[in-house]
Parts: structure tokens; C-alpha cells; sequence
């Protein structure tokens, strides 16, 4: 039984190796993807999506553009982390499919309305403005939404664009909120989990030695992006954040968390985008999430690899 899924992204080179990962793997049916203002304005995110389906052959996937900016607040972005594209490491050519007429928040609320109730996973991989947006202007659609699964926040690991935030939460902290607080069955990849992903100079040229177009982008992809986080943390590799996304849909077996409350700050300029996620239970608050804090990274960078050759 396929799943279908939507996913809602700001590509981003992690993004986009996610995207492939979807693309690559038959359990899973994409039945659209929408782009999502984050890494870098919406217009390059609704391209730098479409290039990634032509990079995989597949220009019969719908691709939507969304909002443009966080509900409330002005948009912050991460050239310095992707490239003034997003798509930095590899020249690849301008998309020739089109974006698709209708609005990427159109397209979730039509899309939940019309499939049966609990057959359709949103993988938002980006800020959460569009799931918001959507989840405001037709509440009954969360009842129907069959999984949520993000990437997002962080306890142990904290921020990544502050002390206290990682960058998805910290852009529009109150479409974080709303979907938090929505009641929707909600499964988070934190970076908790993602910075237990990291992309060793091994695993990168296992993703070179596929010999293909697909492989080659993966590789420069990596390169660029990995050079960010490397300087920083002084890591061996980047953590390769939203392929953790689609890997749990194909493998759930490759990652362990705690179903705890998770709630996230609004208010505090300081702290604004921490998701304050009670791991140890020290509240009466009612748990929301499933919050991922480890993974078989091996497991992982296999499945990752063994898929991307296919395409
Ligand atoms: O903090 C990491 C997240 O922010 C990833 O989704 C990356 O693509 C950026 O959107
Ligand atoms: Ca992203």
C-alpha cells in the first residue's frame, strides 16, 4: 500500500536530496510539491523545486508556490548556509516545467478535502507557513490529515540560527504554534536527531561513486552545504536534515524518540522559535509529538544511497 504524501519545502540542498529520496522510493506517492518561503525567497524555492524533479526525470510531479513570507513577521533566509540560489555546488539548468496555476495552500486544503480521511502525510520540510495557512482557513482538514511528519526545533541540540531556535521554527514561530497546538498527529526530526546524521566524506563519495547525474549533484550539494556546519562545529560532516523526513516514512525502524509535549515560544525575543519539549516528563502538559532523538545513521546513509541509485 503506497503512501501519499505532500511535501511542503524550501530547497535548500537538503530539501532537494529529500525530494530525490521520495522520488526514488515506490512506497511513496507524491502527490504534489509546494515551496514554501525559508533558505531563500519563495520565488527560488518554487524553482529550485522544480529543478530537483527534472534533475530525477520526473516533470509529471505538480509543484505549487505558497506563501512568500512567516504569517506575522518579515522573512528571515540562509543564503549563508545554502547559496544565494539554495541550490549552490552545482550549476544545473533553469526548469522547463511550470509552476502549477493554483496556490500551494489551495492545493493542501483541496487535496485533504477531497482524499479519504487518513491517506495523505504532509512532510513539511521548511518553515510551517503553508500548513498553517491551511490548517486556518479550513480547521477541518487536520482531522484528516493522516500524519504530520516535519523537520523541525530541537531540545538537546537547541538552536541552529540562535542559541535557542532552529531555523524552520525560528522563521514563523506562530505557524509552529498552530500546528503544534492543532491536535494533528505530529512526528518531529529534530535536530536532536539530524546532528546525529552527519555527512562523513565516506558517505558523501559513496553518493559521487553512483557514477550518475543524480549522484553527482548529491556529492556537490554536500560539498557546499557541509562547509557551513563543518566550520562551526568542527564536525566530520553536515547533518543532512530533511532526508531524515522521507528515511522515516521507509524506515521508521532506523529511528527511536519519545512521544512528549512540545510547545513553542512566541512571545520572548530572546528565545522566540524554541521548542520547549519536556523529553523528562517534568510537566502535567499533554504530549503532542513524536520527538526523534536518535538514528542508525548507518541505516540511514545506506537506504539514502541504495534509493538514489535507482534514479
Ligand atoms: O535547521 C535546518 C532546516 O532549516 C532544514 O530544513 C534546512 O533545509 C533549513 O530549511
Ligand atoms: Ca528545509
Amino acid at each position: 500500500m503506497t503512501r501519499k504524501i505532500i511535501i511542503d519545502t524550501d530547497p535548500g540542498q537538503d530539501d532537494a536530496v529529500a525530494i530525490l529520496l521520495a522520488l526514488a522510493s515506490p512506497e511513496l506517492e507524491v502527490l504534489g510539491i509546494t515551496a514554501v518561503a525559508g533558505n531563500v525567497p519563495l520565488p527560488l524555492t518554487a524553482k529550485n523545486a522544480r529543478v530537483v524533479c527534472e534533475l530525477a526525470d520526473r516533470v509529471d510531479i505538480p509543484v505549487f508556490a505558497g506563501c512568500d513570507a512567516p504569517l506575522t513577521r518579515p522573512l528571515v533566509t540562509a543564503e549563508h548556509v545554502h547559496g544565494k540560489t539554495g541550490l549552490d555546488g552545482i550549476d544545473l539548468p533553469d526548469p522547463k516545467m511550470p509552476l502549477q496555476d493554483a496556490h500551494a495552500v489551495d492545493f493542501i486544503v483541496d487535496t485533504l478535502r477531497q482524499e479519504p480521511a487518513g491517506t495523505v502525510t504532509l512532510c513539511p520540510l521548511g518553515p510551517l507557513t503553508n500548513i498553517a495557512t491551511a490548517f486556518s482557513r479550513a480547521p477541518e482538514i487536520v482531522g484528516k490529515v493522516q500524519d504530520i511528519v516535519l523537520m523541525g526545533g530541537a531540545y538537546f541540540q537547541v538552536g541552529n540560527i540562535t542559541p535557542a531556535a532552529e531555523f524552520n521554527i525560528y522563521v514563523d514561530p506562530e505557524a509552529a504554534e498552530i500546528v503544534f497546538k492543532s491536535g494533528v498527529s505530529l512526528t518531529v526530526k529534530p535536530l536532536d536527531v539530524t546532528h546525529k546524521a552527519l555527512t562523513t566524506r565516506s558517505r558523501v563519495e559513496a553518493f559521487r561513486a553512483l557514477g550518475t547525474p543524480v549522484g553527482h549533484a548529491v556529492a556537490a550539494w554536500t560539498d557546499f552545504f557541509e562547509r557551513f556546519d563543518i566550520a562551526k562545529y568542527g564536525s566530520a560532516g553536515a547533518p543532512l536534515h530533511d532526508p531524515t523526513v522521507i528515511a522515516y516514512l521507509l524506515k521508521p525502524e532506523l529511528f527511536s524518540g519519545r512521544y512528549i509535549n512540545v510547545e513553542i515560544e512566541t512571545r520572548s525575543d530572546l528565545t522566540r522559535g524554541m521548542t520547549v519539549a519536556d523529553w523528562w516528563g517534568v510537566t502535567d502538559r499533554k504530549p503532542n509529538a513524536l520527538f526523534i532523538g536518535d538514528v542508525d545513521a548507518d541505516g540511514f546513509y545506506r537506504l539514502l544511497t541504495d534509493r538514489l541509485a535507482r534514479l
